[in-house]
């Protein structure tokens, strides 16, 4: 690998030490020129630097090779570099030599650009500094959401991303030619992951789910990152202690490695540190209607499940996620298990997010009586036989169990206050965009 140093640790330098000699690695984010003086801004993964290249100083010849560069040119600049207020990092290298390294012609992404042009530009946008920003707190998430669950013993299980049958219900399935033989994308790692609870008891995973959503909103992509976790000899308030305790590790890391980042993005820290230090409000489905019939004039049959509107009303009476939980039996999952305390709903809860973020977070006690899961396989329209080996796990050994699913996407929106999740990730797959 060649031997660069970053712009930021190259700014960090001379804060310290004053002018120093450096070779500066980038692409070109910024030019601009006169018969006398070009000016480009580099930047690379960290920051961005501004480099002055004066024809007295390079020579003619050498000149009329920098007053071409265009943006995106690739480069390598060597020269002195010191404090420049105007800047617009504070910093500027005066270039005693330079290099084209790769030539960029006519760049195709100029200031004025719609949100599709931008799409169907992805591989090339993916340099912006509000991508690089987001990907940057993207990774931190991912890290994060491995570092909490292997803190907490929990062991990375895979399951297969072909699969025979539903598990999130028949309507989103997205179905593949499997050599002649009809199969489906993974929903959900779930059902595996309950036949492997009773080998590695507490494990996770972190892998693309797939649905094939027809909804066209800011919330849903056809293929997403899940984090989903499974716990043997769980008890329901397990899911929603770990469900908040992920979250807040989540925020809790992206406030402490991507300040730059969220400030590029104009995210309001203060509302990011309220969701690491206040608790999360615990209510049931019950609680939501009487809330919003009551502050926010929408009446909802009990049994129908909440609309996004609904969802948003309701999460905007609170500064915090909302972790709803006791839906009606009839509009959950065929394995959520049913309340004995209160059999018409189940053991499920939902985190809802604040400020329009919607569901981040599904999860629920699983059922364990063999019988009841046949019966609401059937009140679905589903067909029992076809889960023969998932009944197995009620006879050998069943045990208590449950576990959730985060969409990685919606907690990146969140935390990053984008409009759109498909800024959340970096080739967005939905019902009508699947390129590049
Ligand atoms: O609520 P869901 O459907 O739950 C499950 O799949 C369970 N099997 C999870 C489990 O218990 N292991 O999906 C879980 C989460 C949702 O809360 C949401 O955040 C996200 O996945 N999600 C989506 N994210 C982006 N695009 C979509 N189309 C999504 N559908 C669900
Ligand atoms: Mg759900």
């Amino acid at each position: 690998m060649i031997k660069k140093q970053f712009i930021q640790e190259l700014m960090d330098k001379c804060e310290k030490e004053g002018e120093i000699s450096a070779e500066v690695y980038g692409w070109v984010w910024r030019e601009r020129g006169s018969a006398q003086v070009k000016f480009v801004v580099l930047r690379d993964n960290t920051n961005v630097l501004q480099c002055v290249i004066e024809k007295a100083k390079i020579g003619d010849e050498k000149f009329s090779i920098a007053d071409k560069i265009q943006v995106e040119t690739a480069m390598k600049i060597v020269g002195k570099i010191r404090k420049e207020p105007r800047a617009p990092s504070g910093y500027e290298v005066n270039a005693s030599s330079f290099e084209v390294i790769g030539e960029a012609v006519n760049y195709p992404i100029t200031k004025d650009f719609s949100t599709e042009f931008l799409l169907d530009n992805r591989h090339l946008w993916v340099r912006s500094r509000r991508m690089i920003a987001i990907l940057k707190i993207r990774s931190t998430v991912f890290g994060a959401i491995h570092e909490y669950f292997r803190t907490n013993d929990f062991f990375e299980h895979h399951s297969p991303c072909f699969t025979a049958n539903a598990a999130e219900g028949g309507s989103t399935l997205f179905k593949v030619d499997y050599f002649g033989k009809p199969m489906f994308l993974t929903q959900t790692w779930q059902l595996y992951a309950e036949a492997v609870v009773y080998a590695l008891e507490k494990i996770y995973c972190i892998a693309p789910s797939f649905r094939a959503e027809r909804s066209k909103t800011s919330r849903h992509l056809t293929e997403y990152w899940h984090a989903e976790m499974e716990m043997a000899w769980c008890e329901f308030d397990d899911i929603l202690k770990h469900g908040e305790g992920l979250i807040k590790h989540v925020f809790k890391r992206v406030l402490e490695k991507n300040l730059p980042e969220l400030e590029l993005l104009k995210r309001d820290v203060s509302k990011l540190k309220k969701v690491v230090e206040k608790p999360f409000i615990r209510m049931t489905y019950d609680d939501a209607l009487k809330i919003l019939k009551e502050k926010c004039k929408m009446d909802v049959p009990w049994g129908k499940d909440l609309r996004t509107i609904e969802e948003d009303e309701l999460t905007k009476q609170f500064d915090v996620p909302l972790m709803v939980t006791n839906y009606p039996k009839i509009i959950k999952a065929f394995y959520m298990k049913e309340d004995a305390s209160n059999p018409s709903t189940v053991l499920g809860v939902d985190f809802l997010a604040p400020d329009g973020y919607g569901e981040v977070i599904g999860g629920s006690q699983r059922e364990e009586n063999q019988e009841k899961i046949e019966e609401r396989l059937r009140d679905q329209g589903e067909k029992p036989e076809l889960y023969g080996w998932y009944m197995d796990l009620r006879k050998y050994g069943s045990v208590p169990h449950g576990g959730f699913g985060l969409g990685v996407e919606r907690i990146i929106s969140w935390v990053c206050g984008l409009d759109n999740i498909k800024d959340a990730i970096a080739f967005p797959r939905t019902m009508l965009r699947y390129t590049p």
